[in-house]
């Protein structure tokens, strides 16, 4: 992926500390562990690398906001987003086991540091197992953002390259939403705000402004918008054609964002729009 790099245990606070320095509030950290298993035991472990990388920000950069990615398809060996039963060319999802775990990797994250989680696995009862479980083991301040309207998306293409994730078998429509409903994208936001979900996230976010805008008007919540890796890679390789403009490009789309709603904006251009916003 164009502008893209996996980054060492060791540099990841230097990295964070710059965004900082440069004015990114947050960042929005995904792990890539050294060995995957069919349990995805390296999601929750404690020296894990994504709880690693966590203390080492929190250091370097106490007020830097750390959100942490809390999912198991970087941590399975088969890269699904939960655990799987298989039966030759079928494979079902254990929903419930798999939302164990997944609770285990958030407390985990919440004990290194995380300020916010961010469950993107889109498993049933994940919201509120998490909240469960934080509360719990005493991190009753550690937010949820919720990955409530995630949608089954070709745009995703490149971040599982870079991610080393794309699923071995089958694919990820049996627990990602269907692009052409959008009430169920509403019914899911409003389960999670009752599970507890502190921030909804909308994904992607181009294709899905109109999801963004319901979200946002309905529920009147902080809501969040996840403008993907394959949007990214679009403008990006349009700006080395020379097709677009990138700066213009970015901050028209970015623009756009905000008027459909979003509070929080995920982006890989971080570093260079606080550049752009300031000149
Ligand atoms: C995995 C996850 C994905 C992304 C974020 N978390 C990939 C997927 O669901 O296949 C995509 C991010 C991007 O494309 O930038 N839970
Ligand atoms: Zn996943």
């Amino acid at each position: 992926m164009p502008g893209v790099h996996q980054h060492a245990p060791g540099q990841i606070a230097q990295i964070a500390a710059r965004a900082h320095q440069a004015g990114v509030p947050a960042v929005l950290l995904f792990g890539i562990p050294r060995d995957k298993d069919e349990r995805a035991t390296a999601a929750y472990a404690e020296d894990g690398v994504v709880q690693n990388a966590v203390r080492a920000i929190k250091q370097r950069a106490p007020d830097l906001t750390v959100i942490t990615d809390v999912c198991l398809c970087e941590y399975t060996s088969h890269g699904h987003c939960g655990m799987v039963q298989r039966d030759g060319e079928h494979f079902t999802i254990l929903n419930d086991e798999s939302v164990q775990i997944i609770a285990k990797a958030a407390v985990s994250h919440a004990a290194a540091g995380a300020d916010i989680v961010a469950p993107s696995d889109m498993m049933d009862g994940r919201i509120g197992a998490v909240r469960r479980a934080l509360d719990a083991a005493g991190f009753s301040e550690t937010a949820i953002m919720s990955y409530a309207a995630k949608f089954a998306s070709c745009f995703y293409g490149p971040f599982r390259e870079a991610a080393e994730s794309p699923p071995q078998f089958g694919d990820r429509r049996t627990y990602q939403m269907d692009p052409a409903n959008g009430d169920e994208a509403l019914r899911e936001a409003e389960l999670d705000l009752e599970e507890g979900a502190d921030i909804l996230l909308v994904k992607p976010a181009l294709p899905y402004l109109d999801i963004l805008w319901r979200v946002r008007e309905r529920f009147a919540r902080p809501t969040a918008v996840y403008h993907v890796s394959g949007e990214f890679a679009m403008v990006k390789t349009a700006a080395e054609k020379r097709v677009l403009d990138e700066r213009a490009a970015v901050l028209e789309i970015m623009t756009s964002l905000k008027r459909a709603g979003a509070d929080f904006i995920i982006t890989y251009w971080a570093l260079e729009l606080m550049e752009w916003l300031r000149s």
